[in-house]
């Protein structure tokens, strides 16, 4: 059997050591024996994490290059044609699917926590009527923690779940409520008879009717969009998560950190930036000249091209077919024809096949959610809502990892050496 260790020679100093390798990692704590002098050892550099597992975790599992997505073990294609996003959300909160009655007393649960307390429509109302649904979102979220002050006690498991139901049904109350403020429109309060996605189109398009009844095509597509989103493992925002939860705060406060980072267009905001690109096109045969660009590094083709994955990305597979049910519905998109053939032309293009650029989850969902008559501002809050349940998850496995510790790395100093105070008039 071959050993299951590193060995590193230090040519500065002529020394070995013998570092363990652990589960296809080593520890980089291992690297502080790697010295010079007394006072600093080694330390890894790696700004992005590009190389740097910050965790062990058995949630979601992505391989890249082969374009697998699993939740807990579970194909991201079953997942999305057999189950529901509640279902995937105690999937992946709990590690297995849930049994009859689980299912039942989870979805009772996460129905009836979906009313927000008075004062916080209060907060809402005193947004600007073009405050970013995002920005409202945010705050609103992170103001939930003083409604709940008993969340803090989060060693507490049935603390932590009073809050995982709170949290995961108040989003889309809180999302269509910033909807329904930025157009000026009465609120509309949950609807218990219905589903998780039905009462959220409720919430943002329920007129005079006495009881709103969403399309069922319309309803089941955005499940599906909502279980493509549920968890994508170490990601931005739940990096940020379990940063921000490592001291110990309540996770309101964690989930408002989290959203905040999905709000970045690096995050969050590619499916808006793909809308923005098909409509700067305009029309189908001004692809070739906007392709020549992009290869010419005039820009990029977005929603193109991943970090993790080196294939096309899975979920965009599963979107295609939900934009196909959607347009139905709801007329044909008039980007679509740009999008389509984009991605004709960049799927038998050396340039892209060479770097392995395939489309993305993001460059058909802002297709399908324009279509469902939604503003390109609210596409992050349709993002961060069923993120929300991956968000917890993670911030659940990282309270119970006794290897975890307070989020703090390390930096590399390269900034004056010790030097005295210089008085105001001696200074240039
Ligand atoms: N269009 C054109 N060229 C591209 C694109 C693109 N969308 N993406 C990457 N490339 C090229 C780069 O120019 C580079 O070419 P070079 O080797 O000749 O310099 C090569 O491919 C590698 O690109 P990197 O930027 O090193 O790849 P990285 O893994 O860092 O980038 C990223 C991933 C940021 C997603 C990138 O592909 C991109 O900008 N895509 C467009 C934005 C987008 O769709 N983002 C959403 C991602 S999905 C999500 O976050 C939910």
């Amino acid at each position: 059997m071959p050993s299951e260790t590193l060995t590193i020679t230090d040519n500065r100093t002529g020394k070995q050591y013998e570092i363990s390798i652990k589960n296809g990692a080593i520890k980089a704590t291992d690297l502080f024996q790697i010295r010079i002098s007394e006072e600093e050892g080694l330390v890894s550099y790696d700004p992005g994490f590009m190389n740097t597992a910050s965790c062990q975790s058995k949630i979601t599992y992505i391989d890249g290059d082969r374009g697998i997505l699993r939740y807990r073990g579970y194909p991201i294609e079953q997942i999305a044609e057999k189950s529901s996003y509640l279902e995937t959300a105690y999937l992946i909160l709990y590690g297995e699917l849930p049994n009859k009655t689980q299912l039942e007393d989870w979805t009772h649960n996460i129905t009836f926590h979906s009313i927000i307390h008075e004062n916080i429509k209060k907060v809402i109302d005193s947004f600007h009527h073009e405050a970013h649904p995002m920005g409202v979102l945010i705050s609103t979220v992170g103001a939930l923690s003083t409604f709940y002050p008993e969340a803090k006690k989060i060693f507490d498991v049935k603390t932590r779940r009073a809050q995982t139901y709170r949290l995961i049904s108040k989003m889309p109350t809180l999302a269509g409520f910033a909807y329904r403020h930025s157009l000026g429109l009465p609120y509309s309060y949950p609807d218990n008879d219905l589903s998780y996605t039905g009462n959220f189109l409720n919430m943002l398009f329920k007129m005079t009717e006495l009881k709103y009844k969403p399309n069922p095509v319309l309803e089941r597509a955005l499940d599906i969009l909502f279980i493509l989103h549920a968890d994508h493992e170490q990601n931005c925002s739940a990096n940020a998560m379990r940063s921000v939860g490592s001291s110990q705060v309540d996770p309101y406060s964690a989930v408002a950190a989290a959203a905040a980072a999905l709000y970045g267009p690096l995050h969050g905001g590619a499916n808006e930036a793909v809308l923005r690109m098909l409509m700067e096109i305009g029309s189908k045969d001004k692809v070739p000249e906007f392709i020549k660009k992009v290869k010419g590094g005039e820009g990029r083709l977005m929603g193109f091209g991943h970090r993790v994955y080196k294939n096309y990305d899975p979920r965009a597979k599963i979107i295609k077919e939900i934009a196909d049910q959607v347009f139905e519905v709801r007329g044909r998109n008039p980007l679509l024809d740009i999008a389509l053939e984009l991605e004709r032309i960049a799927l038998s293009d050396d340039y892209f096949i060479k770097r392995k650029l395939y489309p993305n989850v993001d460059f058909y969902s802002g297709l399908i959610y324009q279509s469902m008559g939604l503003p390109m501002d609210m596409f992050p809050v349709l993002f961060a809502i069923p993120r929300t349940a991956g968000w917890i998850a993670q911030w659940e496995e990282m309270l119970m990892d006794a290897d975890q510790k307070l989020a703090r790395p390390k930096q590399v100093y390269l900034g004056a050496e010790i030097r005295d105070y210089v008085p105001m008039e001696k200074r240039s």
